[in-house]
Formats: C-alpha cells, sequence, structure tokens
C-alpha cells in the first residue's frame, strides 16, 4: 500500500520527559544504564521518578518547534507521550502518573499536536509498551538492578490483565481523543512476548479508531514500516522504513553528552537515507523549560540553510539511480535526476547507463549554474540506436562545489518526446 509516509523523508523524532530537567537519558537511568547509550548515567529508581513532581517547562513553545520543522520541510513530527519511566505526557484517567498532576499541569501531548497540525505538519505519537512504573507491570526496582535484556521479573495472571487493560485504554485514549494521528510508533516490546502484549487485539483496536494510521515494527508481529536505529540500513528494506538517529549520543537532553555530530554528517545522513528511499528521523532534546538545546539548534539552523535551497532533492523524491551508476547517492522526481556529492570530485564526476540523447541540461541545483558535460555511448550504438544508454561526464568546477554537500540537477527529456 503506497501512502505519505513513503516519500516523507525527513521527520522529527522529540525525546522529552520529566528527566529532561535534571539533563540526563529518559528512562533507562532508573535501570542503571545500558549499553548502547554511552551517556547514560545510573540513578536510583525513587529519584529518578521524583523529578514528575517538579515538572514545569514554562518554555515550552511548540508553535516555536513546529515552526522549525516546518522550516526544514519536516513532514511529520513524533512526541514521547510515554516513555519507559512510565510518566504520561498527557492527560489521562488511568492513573494520576501524569503531567496532569505536575505543576504544569497542561496537556503537553495536546499542545504538541495542535501546533504541529497549524503548521502543516503529521502527527506521530511515540508509546512505550514496557511500564517501568505501573505497579501490575511490575514496577523495576533498586533490587531488580542490573538490568539483563531477557531476564525481566515477571507479573502474575492478575496484574498482568489488569497492566493490559491499563496500556490498552492509554493508547485508546492517545487514538480517540486527538483527532487523526498520522503514527503510533511503539517501543519497548522486547520484555514481553506478542502473547503478553496481545498485540493481536491491540492492532486490530488501532486500526478499528484510527484506518489510516501507520504502525512501526515495533508492535512484535505487526506494523507497517521498520525502524532501523542509529544507522542507516545497507541494504535497504523491502517496505517502507525509517532510520531514527539522535544529533549526540542521547535521546534525551543530556549536557554529558557533547559527541554532536557535525550538520554536514547530518546533511550526509539526509541524502544517503533519500538516497536509499528511507526516511531520516531526527531526534531534537528538548531541555526542562521547553527549549531544544542550543547545540542542536545551531546544527539544525546549517542543515536548513541547505535545505532552503536543496529540499527539492530531498523531500518527496524517489531513489536515484543505481550504485553502479554514480559513485555518490542520488534521488529523483520525474525526469530529474539529482546527484549528491558527498566527496569533492576531482574536476569531472561520471554517471553511467542514462540516455545521453535525452540530456536537456545539467545544473546546481542550489544557483541553477550551467555544467559543462560531454557523453559517450558504444560507437554503434550512437548509430543505430536514438536512445541510448551511455556515459555522461560532468565538469565541477571548484565554484560549484557546496562545502556541505553538493547537488545536481540532470534534466531530461520524456522518453516518448521526439528527439
Ligand atoms: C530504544 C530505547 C529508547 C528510545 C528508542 C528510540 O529502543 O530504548 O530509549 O526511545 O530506542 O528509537
Amino acid at each position: 500500500m503506497k501512502t505519505w509516509f513513503d516519500t516523507a523523508r525527513f521527520g522529527m523524532f522529540v525525546h522529552w520527559g520529566h528527566s529532561s530537567q535534571r539533563g540526563c537519558e529518559l528512562s533507562w537511568p532508573l535501570v542503571g544504564g545500558v549499553f548502547s547509550l554511552p551517556f547514560c548515567s545510573n540513578i536510583p529508581v525513587d529519584e529518578y521518578h521524583s523529578t514528575g513532581k517538579t515538572f514545569n517547562p514554562q518554555k515550552y513553545n511548540p508553535q516555536e518547534w513546529a515552526r522549525l520543522a516546518k522550516r526544514l520541510g519536516i513532514q511529520y513530527a513524533i512526541l514521547t507521550t510515554k516513555h519507559h519511566d512510565g510518566f504520561a505526557m498527557f492527560h489521562t484517567q488511568q492513573s494520576d502518573f501524569s503531567i496532569q498532576n505536575s505543576p504544569y499541569g497542561k496537556d503537553i501531548v495536546r499542545e504538541f499536536i495542535d501546533a504541529m497540525r497549524e503548521n502543516g505538519i503529521r502527527i506521530g505519537l511515540y508509546f512505550s509498551l514496557i511500564d517501568w512504573h505501573h505497579p501490575d507491570y511490575p514496577a523495576f526496582t533498586e533490587a531488580d538492578k542490573p538490568y539483563v535484556f531477557g531476564q525481566h521479573r515477571q507479573p502474575t495472571p492478575e496484574q498482568w490483565q489488569r497492566f493490559v487493560q491499563f496500556m490498552f485504554a492509554q493508547v485508546r485514549e492517545l487514538l480517540t481523543n486527538y483527532g487523526k494521528i498520522d503514527i503510533i510508533w511503539f517501543d519497548g516490546g522486547w520484555e514481553r512476548s506478542p502473547e503478553q502484549w496481545q498485540t493481536a487485539a491491540l492492532n486490530e483496536m488501532i486500526r478499528s479508531l484510527q484506518p489510516d494510521i501507520l504502525i512501526n515494527d515495533r508492535l512484535p508481529g505487526f506494523g507497517d514500516f521498520d525502524t532501523p536505529e542509529q544507522f542507516i540500513p545497507p541494504q535497504p528494506p523491502d517496505r517502507a522504513w525509517e532510520t531514527c538517529m539522535t544529533i549526540n549520543e542521547s535521546w534525551g537532553y543530556n549536557p554529558a553528552d557533547t559527541n554532536f555530530k557535525s550538520a554536514r554528517q547530518l546533511i550526509h545522513t539526509l541524502c544517503e537515507v533519500a538516497g536509499k528511499g528511507g526516511n531520516l528521523l531526527l531526534n531534537a532534546s528538548p531541555m526542562g523549560d521547553g527549549q531544544i538545546q542550543p547545540e542542536l539548534l545551531e546544527r539544525l539552523a546549517v542543515v536548513e540553510t541547505w535545505l532552503s535551497a536543496n529540499q527539492e532533492s530531498i523531500i518527496g523524491t524517489s531513489p536515484g539511480l543505481e550504485p553502479w551508476q554514480f559513485y555518490g547517492t542520488s534521488t529523483r522526481r520525474g525526469n530529474r535526476v539529482y546527484l549528491h556529492l558527498l566527496m569533492k570530485p576531482y574536476e569531472t564526476i561520471s554517471v553511467r547507463g542514462v540516455p545521453i540523447k535525452r540530456i536537456k541540461s545539467v545544473q546546481v541545483l542550489a544557483n541553477r549554474m550551467e555544467l559543462n558535460y560531454s557523453t559517450r555511448c558504444g560507437i554503434m550504438d550512437s548509430f543505430t540506436n536514438s536512445d541510448p544508454l551511455g556515459e555522461l561526464t560532468i565538469q565541477v568546477p571548484e565554484s560549484a562545489i557546496d562545502p556541505y554537500a553538493t547537488a545536481i540537477a540532470i534534466d531530461f527529456t520524456p522518453a516518448d518526446a521526439a528527439l
């Protein structure tokens, strides 16, 4: 089934919770950290949960986030409505452990959805199946440390029945109280079996509440798209996919982690993901007061400038040439092919196996600078074939090179047009 998601290319992930006040990773500190998050601390369980009572992000301005997202060409934004720590960022009738009972009081999820929707950005809700705070899950305690994958304390059948009812009810609230939701993004499926999660029933409930919704692959056994985490898959999966990625190495605001990717790395990642037909779900971490961390904003500002001239080569495109045709990444839209130069060329670049007699123009996308080029194909082919495939050699002078990534647009006349 084709959907908007297939060519969205750029999404924004927002990992935010009461723990952002302390400036630490979401949830994982309470279980003592995890190998995949090198800057995650170990915080006693009660101490971790205690900041739920003081959460008051007075500078939360989702309109600002939405405007930033819009300027970046972002097509959808996904917020952590409840992370593994169990704290609901929305008003819920299922428990007291939510933003409703914090000093902030207002429904953060609703404010996020309203702002994004107003700016034409589609809505995704992250929801953790794991709940390390709920007594029936059962809650994670100090005695359960260290966290070992595959070894999780199990509830009694009665507890589990109550928990599943609670979890279903929260999902129902999220998919009933906020209008149309485009994505539900589950996480944490590894701690229980699909039968325990009752994934089949959950899937059915979701589809009946929101018939057009997309579900990620972390609802075990279900889902519409793959979610490689922190890397670009070597071979693109054979269905829709999205790489989720952090700008440093933490999902939540964590000042101890200064291992930031450069703006150039982010731009290159976006080009590569687009060239492989996937989406990049790039994480932005707000601080405890609601403002996005300045180091991230600086980098996003550079990405924004690059995209202001090159967005057309990313958003809404399809994958371009085959890897053997060009030693870089490429996308396409109709009869226009975009090459992304992620390494500086030595004078010329070559593109192979393209209809050389139908090349109309070769330009630097950002400033429409025309580039000189020459073409070749097999000699006999050039006599006998009116539409031969051949080699295109493009001259790329220093002045054409963008310091972040150079996008070149090649226009072809349509195959059926007279040559
Ligand atoms: C992992 C982590 C979680 C994070 C998620 C984002 O599953 O457990 O903290 O939210 O990745 O993809």
